[in-house]
C-alpha cells in the first residue's frame, strides 16, 4: 500500500531537533524522499540515519543556518539535485529568546524576529519556483503564542513572530492558489522538546503551564508531526489559509 507522501520530496527544516525529527521520520515512513537540514549538524545527521535505518529515503543539509539567503538557496538546490525538485516544505526550525519588555536588549528582539520569522520567508520564497512547478504544499510552524500569553512567559518577541508565521501563512495561500501550491500553518501548545523539557523538570512551571491546557499534560513531538503530514498529504486538497492546532485544548477553554 502506498504511502501518504508517496515519491514527494519533503524539506523538513530544524530536523536535527525534536519536532523535525518526528516529522522527517514520519514523512519517510509515508514514502516520502525527505531533505532535512539544522543548523547543528550532529542532530541532523543522527536523523538521517534513523531514518535510512527505519529503510525510508532522506538526505539532509547540514550545518546550514536558515537566516542566510544562499544557505536556503543551497537546501533548495540539494533537493532538486538528489530528488529532482520539492513538493512539500515543512518550516519547522526557529529559535527563540525570551525577556519581558523593560529588559529586553535589542539583540533579544532582532534575533528572535530574524530566527523565528525571516527564516520562513527566506527559505519559501527559495523554495517557491520548485513548489509551483509541482503545486506544492507549505507547512509552517506557528504556535499557540502566535494567539495568546502565558503569564510567565516573557514572550513578547515570540509572540510577535510567530503571529507573522501565521499572517505570512494566509497570505502565501493567497498568493500560491495560482500555483496550485496550498499554505497552512500548526500551532503547537506545550511539547516536550527540547527546547521545553529543562523547564518541565521544574514542577511548578509545569503545573502553571498545564493548567492552561486541557488534556493537562504537554504533547508529543508524533502528535505535532501527524498534524503536521495531514497538511502535507494530498488528504488535505481542499485545506489551504488555515492554520491547525495541536494544542491539547489550550486555545478552546
Ligand atoms: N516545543 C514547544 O513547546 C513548541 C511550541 C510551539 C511551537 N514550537 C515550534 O516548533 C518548532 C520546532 O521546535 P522544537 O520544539 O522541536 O525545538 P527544537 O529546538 O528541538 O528544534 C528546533 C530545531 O531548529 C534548528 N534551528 C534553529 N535555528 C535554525 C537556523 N537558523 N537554521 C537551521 N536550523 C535551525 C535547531 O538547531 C533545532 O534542531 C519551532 O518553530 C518552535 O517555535 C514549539
Amino acid at each position: 500500500m502506498a504511502g501518504r507522501l508517496e515519491g514527494k520530496v519533503c524539506i523538513v527544516t530544524g530536523s536535527g531537533g525534536s519536532i523535525g525529527r518526528a516529522t522527517a521520520l514520519m514523512f519517510a515512513r509515508e514514502g516520502a524522499h525527505v531533505v532535512g537540514c539544522d543548523i547543528v549538524a550532529e542532530g541532523a545527521q543522527e536523523t538521517v540515519e534513523l531514518a535510512v535505518k527505519a529503510g525510508g529515503s532522506m538526505i539532509s543539509v547540514h550545518p546550514c543556518d536558515l537566516t542566510e539567503k544562499a544557505q536556503c538557496e543551497r537546501l533548495v538546490a540539494a533537493a532538486v539535485k538528489a530528488f529532482g525538485g520539492v513538493d512539500v516544505l515543512f518550516n519547522n526550525g526557529a529559535m527563540a529568546y525570551f525577556a519581558w519588555i523593560d529588559a529586553m536588549e535589542d539583540d533579544v528582539w532582532y534575533k528572535t524576529i530574524n530566527e523565528e520569522l525571516n527564516i520562513v520567508f527566506l527559505l519559501t520564497r527559495a523554495a517557491w519556483p520548485e513548489l509551483s512547478k509541482r503545486g506544492g504544499a507549505i507547512v509552517n510552524t506557528a504556535s499557540v503564542s502566535a494567539w495568546m500569553g502565558y503569564k510567565m512567559l516573557p514572550g513578547l518577541a515570540h509572540t510577535t513572530a510567530k503571529g507573522g508565521v501565521l499572517s505570512m501563512t494566509r497570505h502565501l495561500a493567497m498568493e500560491g492558489r495560482a500555483h496550485g501550491i496550498r499554505a497552512n500553518s500548526v500551532s503547537p501548545g506545550l511539547i516536550e522538546s527540547t527546547q521545553t523539557k529543562p523547564h518541565l523538570a521544574n514542577p511548578e512551571w509545569k503545573q502553571q503551564m498545564c493548567e492552561r491546557i486541557m488534556l493537562d499534560r504537554a504533547g508529543k513531538p508524533e502528535e505535532v508531526a501527524a498534524a503536521v503530514t495531514f497538511l502535507a498529504s494530498d488528504e488535505a486538497s481542499f485545506i489551504t489559509g488555515t492554520d491547525l492546532r495541536v494544542d491539547g485544548g489550550t486555545l478552546a477553554w
